[in-house]
């Protein structure tokens, strides 16, 4: 018999240096009107100097092995979501996993800001298949350290953190479905060019700013807006739900105008497309397990609801999750 996957366990972690859009005005040709009204994005969170993604990922998985009301022993599979990983190599999950004592199979997978989506995929279907029974994913990612602050057109929009959760093997499905899609032809729409394989970090792609991320902000809207309601669509139809059964879409939380249009491609109240970028920016893998645990922590989830998770990103890449939540309501802080 196909065994089942739920939600167990849930964390996050932001960091506590807030950068606001009044500080963004003093850095680059900005204002605080122009950053509200393009994106409803009002502060973000930056990791502290010397804090690297895995400390921002230690973190979280910690807060959601409690809540789960589980320990590092328990686990026997570890997939983090990232594309800010602390090096090349290892992978960030490794670093996770030796931070927290644990002795399972650890590994990172690259789907920028779908890398939620991607790695509860992972999770979900290695436990299907009966290869493991309880499974932490992880989103985390510190872009900001691939951001220009002398680029108006990027330095407005990322933060960073953390989110994990945990996901074990169940008799009845909390992942009900999960749909998940590439386009490479995309690729250069938003990227990282220098520091891999195909151009390393010399002096001189350092010195003409190679390192840093560029992105055709018009081109990614664009696609936002078509991909997030259709992969929805796709990953209720998977689940054998309609966009009526949702409590709440939690969509990737890149840019508040994105949001709204999706909602209204959708079809949805407003109300139930949950938001808070204003105080998070895009803080990419890290985005939709963020979203869910400020959810669930100021208690607007409830047993039996109904959940779509959907991230879109670079790649381009595209996964939407549908998620009945089965946890009971929560007073724990975020
Ligand atoms: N402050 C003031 N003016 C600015 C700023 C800024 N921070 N940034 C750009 N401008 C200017 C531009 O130079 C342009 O000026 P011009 O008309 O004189 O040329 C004007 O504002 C309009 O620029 P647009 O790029 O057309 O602005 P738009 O309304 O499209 O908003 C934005 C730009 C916010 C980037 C939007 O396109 C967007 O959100 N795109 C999606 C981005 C996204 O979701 N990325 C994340 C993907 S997830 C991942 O994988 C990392």
């Amino acid at each position: 018999m196909m065994r089942a996957a739920r939600i167990t366990g849930i964390g996050s972690y932001l960091p506590s240096r807030v950068l606001c859009n009044a500080e963004l005005e003093r850095m680059v040709d900005t204002s605080d009107e122009w950053i509200t009204t393009r994106t409803g994005i009002r502060e973000r969170r930056l990791a502290e100097e010397g804090q690297a993604t895995s400390d921002l990922a230690v973190v979280a998985v910690e807060r959601a092995l409690v809540d789960a009301g589980l320990g590092p022993a328990d686990i026997d599979l570890l997939v983090v979501g990232t594309s800010s990983p602390d090096m090349i190599l290892p992978a960030t999950a490794c670093l996770v996993q030796a931070r927290l004592g644990m002795s399972c199979p650890a590994f990172d997978v690259n789907a920028a800001c779908s890398g939620f989506p991607y790695a509860l995929q992972v999770a979900t279907s290695a436990i299907e298949a009966g290869r493991a029974s309880r499974v932490v994913v992880v989103g985390a990612d510190a872009l900001t350290r691939h951001i220009d602050f002398a680029d108006r057109a990027t330095c407005v929009l990322f933060g960073d953190g953390a989110g994990a959760v945990v996901v074990e093997a169940a008799e009845e499905p909390g992942v009900l479905g999960i749909v998940l899609g590439a386009d490479g032809r995309g690729a250069d729409m938003l990227r990282i060019a220098a520091g891999g394989s195909a151009a390393p970090a010399t002096p001189e792609r350092l010195a003409a700013g190679e390192q840093y991320l560029t992105m055709n902000g018009n081109e990614v809207f664009r696609f936002a807006v078509k991909v997030i309601p259709a992969a929805t669509r796709e990953a209720l139809e998977a689940s054998g739900c309609s966009v009526e059964d949702l409590a709440w879409l939690v969509p990737h939380q890149a840019n508040q105008r994105i949001l709204n249009t999706v909602g209204e491609r959708l079809g949805i109240d407003p109300e139930r497309v949950f938001s808070h970028v204003h105080r998070t920016g895009n803080t990419s893998a890290a985005s939709i397990p963020l979203a869910l645990d400020d959810l669930y922590t100021s208690g607007r989830l409830a047993p039996g609801d109904l959940v779509a998770l959907v991230g879109f990103g670079a790649g381009l890449t595209w996964g939407a999750a549908v998620v009945r939540w089965t946890k009971a309501r929560t007073t724990k802080e975020m």
